[in-house]
């Protein structure tokens, strides 16, 4: 039976609020992680089994066998979701669910061997460096769009717009299409897990919508006339060699543009804007913007743009003294690995110039490790650069800001900024 028991102590209770999305926690989670830091290996609500140290959530990442990625559908927090959802919001999810377990990354073993092969096929770092000069000259236009706003937003601008460009330039997808396709990623980003039941409703039109897209308007024009590029040509020659399903084949479309930019929007964002707030660190980055490589790296531990993962485990393991149960939920806490104290040096520090700072595992780690992590570098590091170069005096433009979407993906709904400083 799913554990349901309600949040009784004060940190349960923040943590509750941290996965409950509520816009105000997810404006900090970092002292919830930081307590669970020190309460020991494995933490307990409701129906899940919280583990935040690094070198365990390390370890059960390299795991293949013990830990299952079917967490969305299967586990004990699924079935407690399940259970309190209408028969109309269990079809719902039901249908969500079947069209995502096509995902690469909702794979186990073979099958997911199978699809990260083809998807790596398609993504090659190779493939992605030549993308280098599209990604800066797309900056660059972007950028410049910046000094055309009094008071631009960042997300909106830039933070959205690049990871998009480049995405969907590699998939070779129409301009024309990019306003749809960011409000389906961003209903996606929001339903992840069914807990709201207002946002699975949206997924579930989303994901339809998505799908008719892609199958409908996206492939066929596609097959009628193969495009000259490498990336959709694998996809499509692994669909020829009844490789991928037509459903697979679609599902890889839905993840790789999903997952292409949803993630990279937040490092920019939310990485940015820690920037902004250690000033110290922003004008070091601006004295010398060839740090921008290296900034990344430590934004990406410090800001962590996917705060966790979940697993479902498929066997009593052991941990350090404590135990995940065969069945149970385990939230793998990303983000508190990225500032245990056991690894990093005074961890809530952000330190553009930490020597360990690549030993994060923003992108996971093991078999799922990100297939986009070249692609999304070279976004952050082009995007810092050219903003430590062009506008070092920058600063915010409020005091007041709001986080949307879902405290795994903490995505910040604007980012106000005056380009030359205040006046
Ligand atoms: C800052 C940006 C990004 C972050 C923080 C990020 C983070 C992650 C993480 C943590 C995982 C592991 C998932 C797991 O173990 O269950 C992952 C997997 C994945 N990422 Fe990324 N990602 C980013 C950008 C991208 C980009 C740009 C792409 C593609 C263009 C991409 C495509 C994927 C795919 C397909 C997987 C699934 C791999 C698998 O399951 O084998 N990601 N990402």
């Amino acid at each position: 039976m799913p554990r349901t028991a309600p949040a009784t102590s004060p940190l349960d209770e923040r943590l509750a609020e941290v996965l409950a999305s509520d816009p105000e926690a997810m404006a900090d989670p970092f002292a919830v992680w930081h307590d669970l830091l020190e309460r020991g290996p494995v933490h307990r609500l409701g129906p899940r089994a919280l583990v935040p140290r690094y070198r365990d959530v390390r370890r059960l990442l390299r795991n293949k066998t013990t830990l299952s990625n079917r967490a969305f559908i299967e586990g004990s927090q699924a079935e407690a979701i399940f259970a309190a959802l209408t028969p109309e919001q269990q079809r719902a999810h039901l249908d969500v669910s079947e069209f995502e377990s096509h995902y690469v990354s909702r794979n186990d073993g073979d099958a997911h061997t199978r699809l990260r092969s083809i998807a790596h096929r398609a993504f090659t770092p190779r493939r992605i460096a030549a993308m280098e000069a599209t990604v800066r000259r797309y900056t660059e236009e972007l950028v410049e769009e910046l000094t055309r706003e009094e008071v631009p937003d960042i997300i909106d601008t830039l933070a959205y717009r690049l990871p998009l460009l480049v995405i969907t330039e590699m998939l070779d997808v129409p301009h024309d299409d990019h306003e749809r396709i960011h409000r389906w990623s961003n209903a996606l980003a929001r339903n992840r897990g069914a807990d709201d039941p207002r946002a699975l409703m949206t997924a579930h039109t989303a994901i339809g919508e998505f799908r008719r897209y892609v199958e409908d308007e996206l492939l066929p024009s596609k097959r009628e006339a193969p495009p000259d590029t490498d990336l959709v040509a694998g996809l499509m020659d692994a669909e020829q060699g009844d490789r991928l399903t037509p459903d697979e084949l679609a599902a890889m479309f839905v993840i790789l543009l999903f997952a292409g930019h949803e993630t990279t929007t937040n490092l920019i964002g939310n990485g940015l804007l820690a920037l902004l707030q250690h000033r110290d660190q922003w004008q070091r980055l601006c004295d010398d913007p060839s740090l921008a490589p290296t900034a990344v790296e430590e934004l990406l531990r410090f800001v962590s743009p996917v705060q966790w993962l979940l697993r479902v485990a498929l066997e009593d393991i052991e941990l350090d003294g404590a135990r995940l149960e065969r069945g149970e939920t385990v939230f793998l806490l990303i983000a508190a690995a990225n500032r245990d104290p056991e690894i990093f040096d005074r961890p809530d520090v952000l330190d553009l110039t930490r020597p360990n700072a690549r030993d994060h595992i923003g992108f996971g780690f093991g078999p799922h490790f990100c297939i986009g992590n070249v692609l999304a570098r070279l976004e952050g590091a082009a995007v810092l650069e050219a903003l430590a170069r062009r506008f070092p005096a920058m600063t915010l433009a409020t005091d007041r800001l709001t986080w949307r979407g879902n405290a795994k993906l903490r995505a910040l709904a604007a980012l106000p900024v005056h380009l030359e400083g205040r006046i």
